[in-house]
């Protein structure tokens, strides 16, 4: 079948959303066009924001793709205090963000998990209970993952990064820190506390294929995920994966590529919310509005504090690093009218998809 069938049958099997990644010029318009048609019908063309804060880059992983990994001794390594965290959430409160996101490097002990659910009762505090809370900490036991939902969060992002199991090997170390089995425990212990669940992989990382790609896809539908983050992999000459660069596709492309996934996703799964990964802005200025076109309602303007921006670099050239949020705040309202969406301010922006799951429908 071609993209102009399967858009019409809706049903997507693997060999259909193969042929939806890989279509080009008219078609790949076709494929955007039915994704946007679709968020529209189901979500409106509200983009709701969470305001994003990094508030340390001490990480106790190796992942072979990432640059503030352990082993790189390159990283300045820092922490954002709790005053300041809760500035940032004030921040978020006041400007009718709606919600807050808290990532960070990833740590488990016990010290951390107090601070994590400390900073979670006082945001609750500050905001009257108003802003809404997405933790992106990493895997952490149920015992730590129900003390911080009970203390306030109520929406987790754990990217699976690649949902092949023997990709994931290629991408991690083989220890039982980067446990693929762990990962995917995990997930479903979000799912199973009562967390509005979310997931993503990198798109264009070596040893990828399309059918790699469409398996993702089927993983999240068959997940039952109410989040998605997805973006393109960008190289970082401190990991080691850098050494594959020349097998990579053109960074043009992997972006490309990027948004057939997201328009794909969202004809899947159309109560989904999905985010314009940032690392699409990376790659060109419009990204995260392009995305936004093509089927993604959820945006993360990052208010990590200025001068600590440079050093949460996962991936090079990552953009707004010299900006403070005040000015990310006026450029992103500029850029979502352009993209013809409308800012949902004040809201949580649930996933629509979490409270049909969790009503039984
Ligand atoms: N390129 C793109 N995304 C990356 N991430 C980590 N390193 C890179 C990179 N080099 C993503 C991972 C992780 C998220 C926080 O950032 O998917 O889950
Ligand atoms: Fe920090 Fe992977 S390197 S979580």
């Amino acid at each position: 079948m071609g993209v102009k069938e399967i858009l019409e049958d809706g049903k997507l099997g693997r060999e259909e959303i193969i042929t939806l990644l890989e279509a080009t010029g008219e078609d790949k318009q076709l494929l955007f066009k039915r994704a946007n048609e679709i968020k529209l019908q189901e979500l409106g063309n509200l983009v709701h924001f969470r305001g994003l804060v990094e508030f340390s880059n001490i990480c106790g992983k190796d992942c072979y793709y990432c640059g503030i990994r352990k082993s790189n001794r390159e990283v300045h390594r820092y922490n954002v205090s709790d005053e300041q965290i809760l500035d940032a959430a004030r921040f978020a409160h006041m400007n009718a963000y709606g919600s807050f996101v808290m990532q960070a490097g990833e740590l488990e002990s016990p010290a951390f998990t107090l601070r994590v659910e400390n900073l979670l009762k006082e945001i609750k505090i500050l905001s009257k209970g108003e802003l809404g809370i997405t933790l992106s900490l990493g895997e952490q036991t149920e015992e730590v993952l129900e003390r911080w939902f009970t203390a306030g969060a109520h929406r987790y992002l754990l990217r699976i990064e690649s949902s092949n199991p023997e990709l994931y090997q290629r991408y991690h170390p083989s220890d039982t820190l980067h446990d693929y089995a762990r990962r995917l425990t995990s997930l479903k212990t979000l799912q199973r506390i009562g967390y509005q669940t979310g997931t993503g992989v990198m798109i264009g990382l070596p040893f990828q294929s399309t059918g790699d790609l469409a398996d993702d896809l089927l993983f999240m539908k068959h997940f039952d995920i109410d989040m998605v983050g997805m973006g393109p992999y960008i190289e970082h000459q401190h990991t080691p994966l850098f050494q594959f660069r020349s097998e990579l596709l053109p960074i043009q492309e992997r972006f490309d590529l990027t948004l057939k996934m997201i328009a794909t996703l969202r004809i899947m799964m159309k109560d989904i919310n999905i985010a314009a990964a940032t690392a699409m802005q990376a790659i060109d200025p419009l990204g995260r509005e392009k995305a936004v076109k093509v089927g993604a309602n959820i945006i993360m303007p990052n208010i990590t504090p200025g001068k600590f921006r440079n050093d949460y670099a996962l991936y090079e050239n990552k953009p707004c690093v010299d900006e403070e949020p005040e000015e990310c705040k006026n450029c992103l309202d500029v850029r979502i009218q352009l993209a013809d969406g409308e800012i949902g301010y004040n809201e949580w922006g649930d996933s629509k998809h979490f409270h049909k799951r969790t009503a039984g429908e």
